[in-house]
């Protein structure tokens, strides 16, 4: 298994541009099983999940071809299994579902296991699609789908589950009659799928609201869309500039859509300005400590918990974050105290104190936020820092040691 070696780095300082995302890009390569005819999808990330999820669209019985950041999907003859080998690398696959069953009335799709950072159950996801008429058992691990037609629901989600409501949106697109959809997720990356359907001929409104409406068609047709900034890469960026004392302009930065981190960091004292060609983010005075709570969008991020909680470590004063979206997604802070940091962590909160001298050591990355927070923690970290098990970073970062190498740090990768 690959490793990173991380040592501690002067000001990082230059440009880093921001790939597409990761989490508008994998629910979108699911809704490609819906429309008939070539797509092309522009910006796409070349990471470990956009490649698991290509082989699974192949599976199903799609050609798709990956050039640059250009992805090119054409559906021919669907297939409805999707098997345990691949959905138990990627849980996003669960979301081939929905479409499977709009498409052939059946889907044969294995039950997506947990994760480091919880149970991820799909109860959410199970009980909508079941509410547009959808029947499901559950046999040696796969559920098994079937419906004679899916029909428009009024749906009321328990929780605004993203993936939920990417399902659902996705299911109800080419059902009978309307669906709406309430208490639904509002991250931009719903809205993105939202916006790839209607370009192949879906009418949905209210993605980006908390009431989804989506008026069923019969059909939908092939097209070319641009898939949108990745901004939890961007936020990551946000804080390796402060973090090591330097200056970074973000080319592609949404920094609408990362309207809580930035509040925050500007609390803790980060300069961050819209400037031509992109966002300008410096450190401003000394950082001092804040207090965050995760919550869905438009709240404060749950992917960004892991990269701030490091730049907490250098900050003045205490700090607090509370996580409320997974129930263990404090992996990364067993490892930051091996580098000397001083963190408490109660339930589902975490103390910080700051102004902690980091010490380089080995550490383990255990999700991909996490592995962020351990090469962050590197960069400011005296000596030499290994974070291994980085398939876990290459799953969610396009070329992130190349990236931060081109600002100024040191990191190299060790490959096993
Ligand atoms: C998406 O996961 C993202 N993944 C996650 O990013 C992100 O952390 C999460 O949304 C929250 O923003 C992708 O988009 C591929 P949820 P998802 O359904 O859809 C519970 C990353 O690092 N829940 O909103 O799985 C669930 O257990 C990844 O890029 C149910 O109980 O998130 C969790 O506690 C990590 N039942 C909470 O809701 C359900 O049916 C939020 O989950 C569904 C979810």
């Amino acid at each position: 298994m690959d490793k990173l070696i991380v040592e501690k780095s002067g000001p990082l300082s230059g440009t880093v541009t921001i790939s597409g995302s990761k989490n508008a890009a994998l629910p979108i390569l699911m809704a490609c099983i819906l429309p008939t005819g070539r797509i092309e999808l522009q910006n796409v990330p070349r990471l470990a999940d956009i490649r698991t999820s290509c082989k699974l669209l192949n599976i199903l019985g799609c050609n798709t071809s990956f050039e640059g950041n250009t992805v090119v999907i054409e559906c021919g003859q669907l297939n409805p299994h999707a098997p345990y080998e691949l959905v138990k690398t990627m849980r996003a696959s669960v979301l081939c579902l929905g479409p499977l069953l709009a498409v052939l009335g059946e889907a044969r799709v294995s039950m997506p296991g947990g994760c480091a950072i919880g149970a991820r159950p799909v109860d959410i996801h199970l009980t909508g699609l079941e509410q547009l008429g959808a029947t499901f058992e559950l046999e040696e691990g796969y559920i098994i789908g079937r419906t004679d037609g899916l029909k428009g629901a009024h749906i009321v989600m328990r929780f605004p589950s993203v993936g939920a409501t990417e399902h659902l949106i996705m299911a109800a697109a080419m059902a009978e009659g309307e669906t709406v959809i309430e208490n639904a997720a509002r991250e931009p990356e719903v809205a993105d799928l939202a916006n790839f359907l209607n370009a192949c001929g879906a009418r949905i409104e209210g993605q980006g609201t908390s009431v989804i409406r989506i008026e069923g068609v019969n059909g939908l047709r092939g097209t070319t869309y641009r898939v949108m900034s990745d901004r939890i890469e961007a936020g990551t960026f946000m804080m390796a500039a402060p973090l090591t004392g330097g200056e970074l302009l973000l080319e592609h930065c949404p920094l609408p859509e990362l309207d809580a981190v930035a509040v925050k960091l500007r609390e803790m004292g980060v300069c961050i300005e819209e400037v031509a060609g992109g966002v300008r983010v410096a450190c401003g005075d000394d950082l001092v400590g804040v207090d965050v709570e995760t919550m869905p969008y438009p709240g404060f991020p749950t992917d960004m918990q892991a990269q701030i909680t490091t730049l907490m470590c250098s900050a003045k004063g205490l700090s607090m974050v509370e996580e409320n979206i997974f129930e263990n997604r404090f992996m990364h802070v067993m490892e930051l105290n091996r580098m000397g940091a001083d963190i408490k962590v109660k339930g589902h909160t975490a103390i910080i104190k700051g102004m902690r001298k980091l010490v380089g050591a080995p550490v383990m990355a255990s999700d991909l936020r996490a592995s962020a927070s351990l090469v962050l923690a590197g960069l400011v970290a005296e000596g030499k820092t290994e974070v291994q098990r980085i398939y876990h970073l290459d799953r969610g970062y396009e070329k992130m040691e190349d990236k931060l190498t081109a600002v100024g740090a040191r990191i190299t990768r060790v490959r096993a």
